[in-house]
């Protein structure tokens, strides 16, 4: 039974405050002519404030894309990305850098370290270009959970892959902002750093009230998140709620299946 398309006339309308950030028929078209892409088809979906969500769906789908219009790190073609009630099309470059400074962390599919920065040197750069005071304890733990103790003094270039990811996975949550929104986090990580990353997040939204959006292909990643909501050529096409590994791997051989059928 279709119920879950139907909306809810007893459900209120979220307060604002619960909703940390939120499309809105967003749409974002690149090139034109022969090039044209539309990469997001009229988006429409809301990141609960201290939820944890995963953004699944095929290479290609947008899911990238909608991290980026979100973060303000790339511009929408057409409708609304907002952080919490600011429209991010409003704000001119420099507000726009002042909010991803202070309100926003970003975990890369590439990692955006330094090179000539120590690993700690990255983790709290972007708390020392705000002009904020690292909370030592916070970073400590932080530090500790991703296992880069012993590393703290190495830069990038000597640190392995999955060591670098834990760098950028360290830098968005030392300086607990607003909204964490993650690509791929875990996509270069042993299954056992991933796994202690992956708890971290979930941990840093249970008990801090962390507020992140995650893209993965994992379905055992996406199990960690409170909700995950799949993307297919632009669009919104199906979520779960209270995720397990199984019923995440279902759904996407669902959709397999679906697409090979049309
Ligand atoms: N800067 C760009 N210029 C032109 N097309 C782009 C650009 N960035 C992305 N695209 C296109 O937009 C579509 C969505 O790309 P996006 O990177 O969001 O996918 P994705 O779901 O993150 O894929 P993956 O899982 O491979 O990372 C793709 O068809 C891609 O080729
Ligand atoms: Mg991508």
């Amino acid at each position: 039974m279709p119920h879950a398309a139907v909306p809810h006339p007893a459900t209120p309308a979220r307060t604002a405050a619960a909703v940390a950030a939120r499309a809105t028929g967003l749409s974002k078209v690149y090139g034109h002519g022969e090039t044209r892409v539309v990469a997001l088809d009229s988006v429409d979906v809301e990141f609960g404030r201290a939820r944890f969500t995963a953004i699944m769906g095929p290479s290609g789908s947008g899911k990238s894309t909608l991290m980026h219009c979100m973060a303000g790190l790339d511009s929408v073609t057409s409708g609304s990305a907002r952080i919490g009630d600011v429209e991010l099309a409003t704000l001119g470059d420099k507000q726009l850098t002042r909010l991803r400074r202070d309100r926003i962390g970003f975990i890369f599919q590439a990692f955006n370290l330094l090179p000539t920065l120590t690993a700690l040197e990255n983790i709290t750069l972007p708390m020392d270009i705000a002009g904020r005071r690292p909370d030592r304890e916070w970073v400590g733990r932080v530090v500790e959970t991703v296992g880069l103790s012993g590393r703290l003094k190495h830069r990038p270039a000597q640190l392995s892959g999955g060591q670098q990811q834990r760098v950028a996975v360290a830098r968005a949550l030392a300086a607990q902002p607003e909204i964490i929104f993650a690509d791929e986090p875990t996509g270069n990580l042993d299954s056992r750093s991933g796994a202690e990353v992956l708890g971290f997040l979930r941990e840093s939204v249970r008990a801090m009230g962390q507020t992140v959006v995650m893209v993965t292909h994992d379905p055992v990643a996406a199990a960690y998140a409170d909700r995950v909501v799949f993307l297919a050529d632009g669009r919104i096409v199906d979520e779960l709620a209270d995720p397990t590994a199984d019923a995440v791997l279902d759904r996407m051989r669902r959709f397999e299946t679906a697409g090979r059928t049309s």
